[in-house]
């Protein structure tokens, strides 16, 4: 393990709030998982203590990527996050390769990927409560799926090159988008790809919306581009080619409010007369899903 990640991962697990839920997740029941592939990721188990798994998941909220079947426990994550997997997933092949997810979360996308059969799957997400949500289903399914609590910019200092990276929805959370770019650019070997996606704009010029102070309820939100402002970051970040795979609108078959999360979702981020709009006054939620190569 990485020294910096292993030293946030020390720190954070003496933290008051994080702290229970790490002695939870000692805590739970050593079985072994068979895994299902499927939208939902599964984990069957035998027999155990639904009790205890269901107490220390709801402990665990708020799920914002899945969903997982453990057992008999369903986690209905606020996002349907198969969808925008199942957009890509045409367009990547990671048998034996080395492959990270920048912005993993609790790590539904890596595992999903363990069907491909990569050399190595590395996740980086600095949230320790994501980190912990991964744990939690990792303590079942017991993979060798590296978990680093480390973001987009300590990938230089990391110093691993990775030959298929996954970045996605981080790209508007990041005050310097291009500076974002060129850390990915960095880690990738030579003729490696990057799987990113991103909120955008409508338009052909090359410009971004920059949101006053949130943009769909969001506080973290810098930089919303048109295509050809993306496809410009991407070529000054060094990538060679850029391949728009999709763009897909937000919606509330994709993202909605669960007993899994805490809080409020899509249905109360946009204008309640006017779907079409964020709470903001700005263009509703719609990304752009692309692959470049370096
Ligand atoms: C909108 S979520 C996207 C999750 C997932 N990649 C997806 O597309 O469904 C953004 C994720 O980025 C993570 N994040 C926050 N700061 C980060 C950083 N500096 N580097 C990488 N990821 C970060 C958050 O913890 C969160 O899991």
């Amino acid at each position: 393990m990485n020294e910096k990640s292993k030293l946030q991962k020390e720190k954070a697990s003496t933290w008051k709030d994080i702290k229970p839920l790490r002695d939870m997740i000692n805590n739970l029941p050593k079985i072994s998982a068979n895994i299902v592939f499927g939208d939902t990721f599964t984990l069957s188990l035998p027999s155990f203590d639904d009790d205890a798994i269901k107490n220390c998941a709801l402990a665990l909220r708020s799920w914002r990527k899945g969903p997982f079947q453990i057992g008999n426990l369903f986690i209905d994550a606020e996002w349907k996050s198969f969808i925008k997997y199942n957009i890509l997933r045409p367009h990547f092949n990671l048998r034996d390769k080395k492959v990270a997810d920048i912005g993993c979360n609790n790590g539904y996308y890596l595992f999903k990927m363990l069907e491909d059969k990569p050399k190595k799957l590395v996740g980086f997400d600095p949230a320790p409560l994501f980190w912990c949500q991964f744990d939690f289903i990792n303590n079942f399914a017991k993979t060798d799926i590296v978990y680093e609590l480390l973001g987009v910019e300590d990938l230089a200092q990391y110093g691993e090159k990775f030959d298929a990276i996954f970045c996605l929805g981080v790209l508007y959370h990041r005050s310097d988008p291009l500076g974002c770019l060129k850390f990915l650019f960095g880690a990738l070997e030579e003729g490696g790809e990057l799987f990113l996606d991103t909120f955008m704009i409508d338009g052909d010029e090359d410009i971004a919306l920059c949101p006053k102070k949130s943009y769909s309820k969001i506080p973290n939100v810098y930089f919303i581009p048109t295509i050809n402002a993306l496809k410009n970051w991407c070529e000054r970040a060094g990538f060679k080619s850029f391949e728009l795979l999709g763009v897909k609108s937000a919606d509330t078959s994709e993202q909605r409010k669960t007993e899994w999360i805490l809080g409020q979702s899509l249905e109360d981020f946009l204008d309640p007369s006017d779907n079409s709009k964020t709470a903001e006054g700005y263009p509703a939620p719609k990304r752009a899903y692309v692959k470049l190569k370096k």
